[in-house]
Parts: C-alpha cells; structure tokens; sequence
C-alpha cells in the first residue's frame, strides 16, 4: 500500500517537472509593429530572464553586438530576433 502511494507520488513528481521544462512559447509579435518597437519587446521579455535588463546606454553601437551575440542564444533568441533586439539596443546605445 505505502508502496503505491510512493509510486504514485514519484510520477505525479515527474509529471510536474516535465510540465516545468517545457519550453514556453512566446506570443507571436505584430509583424506590423516597427522592427525597433518588436526589437524592444523582444529585449524587454528575453533578456531579464537572468538578470537586470541593462539600460541600453549602458554600452555603445560598436559594443553591442558583442553582448547580444553572447547572450542571445541564452535567451533563445532566433537569428531574426536578435538582429531585432541589435537594432533597439544600437537605436539607444551610448553616443
Ligand atoms: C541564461 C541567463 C542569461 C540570459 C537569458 C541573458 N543573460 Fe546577460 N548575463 C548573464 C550572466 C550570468 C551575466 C554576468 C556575466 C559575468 O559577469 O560573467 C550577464 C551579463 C550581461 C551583460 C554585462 C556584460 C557581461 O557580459 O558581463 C550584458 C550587457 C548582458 N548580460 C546582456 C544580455 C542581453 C542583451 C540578453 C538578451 C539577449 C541577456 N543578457 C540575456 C546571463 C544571461
């Protein structure tokens, strides 16, 4: 009996932690939305998994890629997103 239980809890456990892995699906963007504007909203859902977003003066244009390259395939951003996000980030990055 304690045996069954126990099983059934261990499932019911596993359960749950396939449940929790699955990968989320973002929200389609708006294709009609400005590459600047969905590059934001990528920016701003994406990268503050982890941490802080960082402001996007905190670097320069030339600096930039550098990070988003780093730290986009983290954020499992597609090749498209990430030239996305680059473009916000370069638009308001440090003079
Ligand atoms: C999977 C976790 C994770 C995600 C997602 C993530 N970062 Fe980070 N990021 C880190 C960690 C960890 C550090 C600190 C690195 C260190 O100090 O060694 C960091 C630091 C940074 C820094 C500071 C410079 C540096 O390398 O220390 C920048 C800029 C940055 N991240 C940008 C981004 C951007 C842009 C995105 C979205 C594309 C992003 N991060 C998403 C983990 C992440």
């Amino acid at each position: 009996m304690v045996h069954v239980l126990l099983k059934t809890a261990l499932l019911l456990l596993l359960g749950a932690a396939c449940a929790s892995t699955a990968v989320k699906e973002r929200a389609p963007l708006d294709p009609s939305l400005p590459p600047q504007q969905r590059g934001r909203i990528l920016y701003e859902t994406s990268c503050n998994k982890c941490h802080a977003l960082y402001m996007p003066s905190s670097y320069g244009a030339g600096e930039w890629p550098f990070y988003v390259r780093k730290y986009g395939r983290k954020a499992r951003l597609s090749v498209e997103e990430r030239d996305l996000v680059l473009s916000y980030l370069q638009a308001n990055a440090r003079e």
